[in-house]
């Protein structure tokens, strides 16, 4: 099959969140099948050319029509050797040579650009995919646009939307429509929405499938506390609706192999490992080094919706207990100076770094015993897999994808991979918290079956990429 995967960020290359992961694994992960191809588009940003590692050539240059505008855009293509997974690069430089990939008041036009320019290049590479996954509301045009402008030369693809987080949706004025898009006015009702236009709307109701990265999200956005106003839209067009659970890449995260884990292990050597890089982590965060204390992790936004009111509510709760706690990541001023000043307060238990880097997660997710996820809503969630995958047991709050991946633990049976709490509040959570804490002090041997059931699990992608190729076979039928 020809798949084309169009996304506004992809790691290496660019990653700010849950998609570049998403973006870089799925597409190597669907290029295994045999007979796929698959060209994967990302914005050719600043820091990808400014990139010498990144070594790309030109394919072509062409003048692309947005409403009344003509803009410049070039395709670049990453050169390797791969035939089977080949990425192209748009490049415009005033759109997407700037010091963030998003975050600024043309953000429509800049992936109406993009996505347009997607369909554009697909015609100049004489390209016919059978499938174009688009992803997020950066990506959602590309039905409308396919519809609209491509349907005599790429009119035999599908088109499949997956919905990373229905938060953003791209919202636009309704002058948009013909000013950028250059749609009649028969469009209006695709993208009207209250008295504003949104993107996300037009992908829903113009994709051929629509996806979400886990089943428990895929009922969750039928409703008004998860959807963000777009129930009502999910509800109608939940025939096309399926929820397929991300995985993350095992061979780049494996605790055997990454060179940012100080002690690499595997299962077989867990036990005797994770202590020694539990004490680096120590060292390394100036914590006092104890091999009886648990010490719990957080990689993660600092936002509200990854739970950080609950969890800066039960700081001082955590306190009182013997752990550790180190907290690594950006986001909301208050609550990074909630969380700062509680380690001011007690600068033997919590270690608060108030900055992101890879080198220092994977650090956390190999030198801690727990894990803890509490986000009020979470489409799927990567970390918990990350950890689980490290043999870290997670901590979470029952909703999305954190649902379908993480199996409360039974003492009588064994079974499950972690501790899961109902209600979203910090008593909840607290009681969770301290069931692992408990576990962790009084059983060691059931901890420890534990952690070989977190690091048995398959959270690779090989079972979803199954998922997404049943999808695409079944809506092209090949
Ligand atoms: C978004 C979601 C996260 C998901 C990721 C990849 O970042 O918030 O839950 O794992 O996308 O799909």
């Amino acid at each position: 099959m020809n798949i084309v995967f169009a996304a506004s960020e992809a790691a290496p290359f660019m990653k700010t969140g849950g998609l570049g992961d998403v973006a870089q694994a799925l597409p190597e992960a669907l290029s295994a099948y045999k007979g796929n191809r698959i060209l994967l588009f990302i914005p050719f940003y600043g820091s990808i050319k400014k990139d010498p590692s990144f070594k790309t050539e030109l394919v072509s240059e062409f003048k692309l029509e947005l409403g009344w505008r003509e803009q410049y855009a070039g395709l670049h293509r990453l050169l390797s050797r791969r035939r089977k997974l080949e990425v192209f690069f748009i490049d415009n430089e005033l759109y997407f040579c700037r010091e963030k990939a998003y975050g600024y008041s043309d953000d429509g036009e800049r992936f109406a650009f993009f996505s347009k320019a997607i369909l554009q290049s697909l015609v100049i590479l004489g390209e016919k995919p059978d499938i174009i996954h688009c992803n997020d509301w950066q990506t959602a045009l590309v039905p409308t646009l396919l519809h609209a402008f491509y349907h005599d030369e790429l009119g035999t693809a599908k088109t499949v939307f997956t919905i990373h987080n229905i938060e953003y949706q791209g919202w636009v004025h309704p002058f948009f429509l013909g000013n950028v898009l250059g749609l009649p006015v028969s469009y209006d009702s695709t993208f009207k929405f209250g008295d504003q236009h949104n993107f996300m709307k037009s992908a829903i109701l113009k994709c051929d499938a629509l996806t979400t990265v886990s089943r428990t999200y895929a009922k969750e956005i039928c409703y008004p506390y998860y959807a963000h106003g777009l129930h009502d839209i999910i509800n109608d067009h939940a025939f096309k609706l399926t929820g397929i659970v991300n995985g993350i890449d095992t061979e780049v995260n494996d605790p055997g192999k990454d060179p940012d884990v100080p002690y690499p292990y595997g299962i077989s050597d867990v036990l005797s490992r994770k202590p020694l890089n539990k004490r680096y982590l120590q060292e390394t965060l100036g914590l006092p080094v104890r091999a009886d204390v648990p010490l719990i992790g957080i990689v993660s936004r600092l936002v509200e919706h990854k739970g950080m009111q609950i969890l800066c509510e039960s700081l001082e709760k955590i306190a009182e207990m013997d752990v550790q706690f180190a907290v690594l990541g950006t986001g909301d001023s208050e609550y990074e100076s909630w969380l700062r000043s509680a380690a001011e307060r007690h600068p033997d238990k919590f270690s608060v770094n108030i900055r992101f880097g890879k080198h220092l997660a994977s650090k956390v997710y190999s030198g801690a015993d727990i894990y803890l996820m509490p986000s009020k809503s979470e489409p799927c969630g990567l970390s918990q897999l990350m950890a689980m995958h490290y043999g870290t047991v997670p901590v979470v709050h029952e909703t999305g994808g954190l649902k379908d991946t993480v199996a409360q633990f039974i003492p009588d049976t064994g079974e499950g991979t972690g501790f899961v709490f109902k209600e979203f509040t910090g008593l909840q959570m607290m009681d969770s918290l301290r069931s692992a804490v408990g576990l962790y002090r009084n059983d060691r041997e059931s901890w420890n079956r534990l952690i070989f059931s977190c690091m048995s699990k398959d959270v690779s992608w090989k079972l979803p990429a199954g998922e997404y190729m049943e999808l695409y076979r079944r809506i092209t039928q090949k």
